[in-house]
């Protein structure tokens, strides 16, 4: 039993602190957010993330959690582990912003009373865990005491969605550090999650802290590779879906983050492949591969919204478009750069209604769109009310809709960027199908009209 302090009580924070509880340590989550605090206190979990709020409750009811508002009351406590979980956002040049970071840096170097290793699990640039350490050891000077410290990386990997078996289950623990003691001391906290040795991989800190961004970065590539060779596929008649199966055999590339669709979004993918990016100009070493990554995510959004605009021309004014899915992705209510935002905007400012409609993001939505749109209680709703329908989000309750559902919409035209319907049966069923690199859509802009735009940074392409 170890006693462990966590900071941020996010999707990193939150479910880092629940799962050390279920395994019997001594946690105390802090967040900085009194209303966050004031659910978690009552076990109401502050966003959606499956089975979360078990483990949180069932923490609670045996006491091997607590919640805090202060670092420095979680401090007091003398936890060995001082988890960091706080947001690391983009700043407009593409960098990781730093300042949560680097705040709870201090407010460590503040308040720390023993030996403890504080722990970076936010996504951060190389050489940050170098900066906490100074961070930390000037506010020991100023306080002008003598305590040894060990800051160790270990970025996180849990999908949101899924999280908590990631976390209870992980592929790989990455850690970096300075000394063997404290990658010995986190060996024995993360052991009862590991099935082999070979899970705890020990590197340096910049390695670890590389590890996260390429990790991210390769999924990202993925992606949009696809989704540049799915524009292929329709001008060259074939289906990218079919493509997708017949590599996916292939045991070295696997059936994973290959499908084509708007792109990707949420609150890692973006700004990690931007803060690489940024990383790479830092180093006056261009980073073009990944740059192009990011461009292609760009234009894809743009040519889908435009695949709208060009299907109904001035006459999207006199229309109610209906969306199906907020999130970024399915099992989650995050919608940080989710298509969603982008597609809505782009409606609206053509004059259009929109009504929508997620399984658990619709709350988050209000905050940005208010009253601007309608909000539906059923994705059955959406569709006896809108003109068309546009499918952002593959929820399993929009995927395993039976396509004749779609012919209440009263102009039969669907728009999907999730690639979740077989054009055939859609065609079959007089319904205007539009999906990705599967020869139904008619293609009236030419690609590499946005892409330029993207590449030049040109913001309005893609707003
Ligand atoms: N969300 C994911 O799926 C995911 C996965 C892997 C890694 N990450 C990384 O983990 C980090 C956290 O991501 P997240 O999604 O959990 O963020 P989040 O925004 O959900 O949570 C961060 C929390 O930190 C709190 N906070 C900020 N400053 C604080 C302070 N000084 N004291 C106490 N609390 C403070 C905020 O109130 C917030 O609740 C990021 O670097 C992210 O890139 C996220």
């Amino acid at each position: 039993m170890k006693k462990i302090a966590i900071i941020g009580a996010g999707y990193v924070g939150l479910v880092t602190g629940a799962c050390f509880a279920q395994k019997g340590n001594r946690v105390t989550i802090v967040d900085n957010n009194q209303d966050k605090i004031d659910q978690l206190l009552k076990g109401a979990i502050p966003f959606y993330e499956p089975h979360l709020d078990i483990i949180v409750q069932d923490a609670l009811a045996k006491k091997t959690i607590t919640f805090v508002s202060t670092i420095q009351e979680a401090l007091s406590q003398q936890p060995e582990f001082v988890f960091s979980c706080v947001g690391t956002p983009s700043l407009p040049n593409g960098a990781a912003d730093l300042s949560f970071v680097e705040i709870v840096a201090a407010e460590i170097g503040m308040h720390m009373e023993q030996y403890t290793i504080i722990v970076n699990k936010s996504t951060v640039p190389v050489g940050t865990a170098a900066k906490v350490e100074t961070i930390i050891a000037a506010k020991l000077t100023e306080r002008n005491v003598k305590i040894a410290f060990d800051v160790a990386s270990n970025p996180e990997f849990l999908k949101e969605g899924d999280a908590v078996n990631d976390f209870l289950m992980p592929d790989r623990v990455v850690i970096g550090v300075r000394s063997e003691e404290s990658a010995e001391a986190l060996y024995e906290l993360y052991k009862p999650f590991l099935t082999s040795d070979k899970q705890f991989l020990v590197m340096t800190q910049p390695s670890a802290e590389l590890t996260k961004y390429a990790s991210n970065a390769m999924l990202a590539t993925r992606i949009s590779f696809m989704n540049q060779l799915a524009h292929l596929a329709d001008k060259l008649g074939a289906d990218i879906h079919q493509v997708k199966h017949g590599m996916a055999q292939d045991r070295r590339i696997g059936a994973h983050f290959l499908n084509a669709g708007i792109g990707y979004g949420g609150s890692c993918f973006p700004k990690d492949v931007a803060a690489l990016v940024h990383m790479g100009m830092e180093q006056h070493y261009p980073m073009t591969l990944v740059k192009e990554v990011e461009n292609i995510n760009h234009v894809q959004r743009v040519w889908f919204s435009h695949q709208i605009t060009n299907h109904y021309g001035p006459a999207l004014a006199t229309k109610t478009a209906g969306i199906w899915g907020l999130a970024f992705k399915p099992e989650t209510d995050d919608i940080r750069s989710a298509p969603a935002i982008d597609v809505i905007k782009k409606l609206l400012e053509q004059g259009a209604n929109v009504i929508v409609y997620d399984p658990v993001a619709t709350e988050n939505i209000k905050k940005i769109f208010g009253d601007l749109i309608t909000y539906a209680d059923q994705g059955q709703q959406v569709l006896q009310n809108a003109d068309f329908l546009v499918l952002l989000t593959e929820w399993a309750e929009f995927t395993t809709t039976i396509p004749s559902h779609f012919l209440q919409l009263k102009d039969r035209v669907v728009f999907d960027g999730r690639n979740c319907f077989a054009p055939e049966d859609m065609k079959a069923l007089g319904v205007s199908y539009y999906c990705i690199g599967r020869n139904s859509v008619t293609d009236d802009v030419p690609l590499n009209h946005y892409h330029v735009a993207a590449t030049q940074h040109d913001s309005s392409a893609w707003q």
